[in-house]
This record gives C-alpha cells, sequence and structure tokens, in this order.
C-alpha cells in the first residue's frame, strides 16, 4: 500500500466537506478556528511517518486527552478505576448531565465528560499534578518536547465550562470525585487544552497499536491486554453517540474531540490522526470521519 498516494488522495477528496460544519462554539476560544483547515497523519509501526495536508499546524487535543489520561490511569491504579466509572457506550452526547442521576454518579465509560472528570480524579490522586505528568508524557511519545497547554484556551473554557461544573458537583455529592472540585476541574481543562499537530499525536498513539508498548522508548506502558481494553472502549465509546457510525463507517478504535482532531488505532499495525476544525452534530469533525472512513475503505484496513 502507498499510504503517501492514499493520504494526498484524500485530503484531495475531502476539500467539499471543508467549511460544511463549524468549529465547536461553546468554548468561544475554539470557535474562531478557520473551517478549510485539514490534515493527516499515518504513523506506522516500522517507524514511518507520513503526512498530508496542514500537518505542521498544531491544535486543541480537547477529549482525545482522555484516552492518554485512561492510559496513565490504568497504568497506575489498575481494575480499581472500573468501581467508579463504567464502560459501557452511553448513546447520549458527551456532556449529558441526564443518565448520571439515574445512575448514581457512575459516569457510563471514561470518556463522556463525566467519566473523564472521575478518571482526572484519580489521576491527581494518583499521580499529583496529573495534567503536567499527562504533557510530559505526550513528549515523551510523540518525540516533541514543546507539545504545551494553551492557557488561554483552558481558562475560555473553564469561564463557560458550567456543565462539567454541575457534572463534578453532582458526582462530588456522590462521593464519586475524591479531591477538590475546582482542582479537578482545572486539570481536566488543561489537559485537554493541549495543542499538538497531526503528525506528534499519531506517534503518541502508537503504543495503543504497539499492544502497550511504546515505540521510543521500548518501555511496556501498559499490558497487551490493557492496550486491548483501551482500544476496545475507543471503538464502543471514543466518538460518544456516534460510536455506532464510526465502527460501520471506520471500523476502528477511534477518540475524537471538538477542536477537531480525532486518533484511530489500527492494532499491530498504525496509528492515524486527522484534523479538521468543522464538526457535525454529536461533536465530531466532520471532514475527519470522511478522511477516516475512505482510509480505511481504500486501504481495507479495518479491525474487522
Ligand atoms: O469538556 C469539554 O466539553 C471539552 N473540553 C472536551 C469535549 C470533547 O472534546 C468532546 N469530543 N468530541
Amino acid at each position: 500500500m502507498n499510504i503517501q498516494q492514499l493520504i494526498d488522495d484524500i485530503a484531495r477528496d475531502v476539500r467539499p466537506y471543508l467549511g460544511q460544519a463549524a468549529p465547536a462554539a461553546y468554548i468561544p476560544a475554539l470557535a474562531g478556528e478557520d473551517p478549510q483547515q485539514f490534515a493527516i497523519a499515518v504513523a506506522t509501526l516500522d517507524g514511518h511517518c507520513h503526512a498530508s495536508g496542514d500537518s505542521d499546524t498544531r491544535f486543541s487535543i480537547q477529549s482525545i486527552s482522555k484516552a492518554f489520561m485512561l492510559a496513565r490511569v490504568l497504568e497506575v491504579y489498575g481494575d480499581s478505576l472500573w468501581s467508579r466509572v463504567n464502560k459501557e457506550p452511553s448513546g447520549n452526547p458527551f456532556n449529558s448531565l441526564v443518565q448520571l442521576e439515574y445512575e448514581q454518579g457512575i459516569p457510563r465509560n471514561p470518556f463522556i465528560n463525566a467519566g473523564a472528570l472521575v478518571v482526572s480524579d484519580i489521576a491527581l490522586s494518583q499521580l499529583g499534578d496529573c495534567s503536567t505528568a499527562l504533557r510530559e508524557f505526550l513528549r515523551e511519545e510523540s518525540g516533541a518536547a514543546d507539545i504545551d497547554f494553551d492557557q488561554h484556551i483552558a481558562d475560555s473554557e473553564a469561564e463557560h465550562g458550567h456543565r462539567n461544573a454541575a457534572l463534578a458537583h453532582f458526582m462530588k455529592s456522590c462521593g464519586n470525585l475524591h479531591n477538590p472540585v475546582d482542582s479537578v476541574l482545572s486539570h481536566y481543562f488543561r489537559a485537554c487544552s493541549l495543542r499538538m499537530n497531526v503528525m506528534e499525536l499519531a506517534r503518541a498513539g502508537l503504543f495503543l497499536a504497539n499492544h502497550g508498548r511504546s515505540p521510543v522508548s521500548g518501555e511496556q506502558r501498559l499490558t497487551r491486554s490493557q492496550a486491548k481494553q483501551i482500544n476496545a472502549i475507543m471503538l464502543t465509546c471514543g466518538t460518544y453517540d456516534a460510536a455506532g457510525e464510526f465502527a460501520y463507517r471506520v471500523g476502528l478504535p477511534c477518540k475524537s474531540g471538538v477542536g477537531g482532531g480525532i486518533l484511530a488505532i489500527l492494532p499491530g499495525r498504525m496509528s492515524i490522526a486527522v484534523w479538521s476544525p468543522g464538526l457535525d452534530a454529536r461533536g465530531n469533525s466532520l471532514a475527519g470521519l470522511e478522511a477516516l472512513d475512505r482510509f480505511t475503505t481504500r486501504s481495507g484496513q479495518s479491525v474487522f
């Protein structure tokens, strides 16, 4: 397979979708992103990285950070995590409040916002300054030592983050957050604000394609079984109430973010990162989904 040719073709073919959808508006600092931007990168386990489009441009990874934070927490806290968050698809939007009260403050899965707040709370207890720990992890795995937070985006989200604050306070009242709500929110917003480009993101995700072993350091970050578990949760919950559509069209574990990025994993082979800021109605990158659909359809590569 000629990966470079394939992704160049995809970058050309998704152009009609650019500008058809708007960037996230509920975080004002994201609303001004140019929706014409698009990038795709593929990092393979044999050490190559191919890219096309605006692949040098960094963007806010937002919820993609949840997959990496989950990996860190599974590494240091293990299966105890699953007494505080479930692993079932929610079928609801990522910021939904309704299910949480019915289910006594135990979030459906670690990728909806409520679940990611619980994961951040555990990370805070286990790692201390967990957003900085996550930044260091991403610097190491991507090889880019200057990856950093975007404090303007974190502050913008904090100022308008009433839904996340509501979720966090409700879970605190149920005893499912152990640290002060403000600390959990602030580390969560900082982690979401990290800026990376598609090549850095694809490289950072490679340990999930490599059965838990970092291709950079050779260190076994997660057990083979834990890497399988994260990929499984990405497939079933990583794109929220569109997880069925993504499984059907893309056929890979994916984690999306409202910055317009999506990370996809082909276990044993490669990781793929796409980015375009325009979002569909369920908060996933419109052109990103189109690109991933074309990648797996044309290459014949997926987990199925
Ligand atoms: O908490 C939020 O709403 C954002 N920081 C992250 C949401 C997100 O990226 C959902 N993904 N598609």
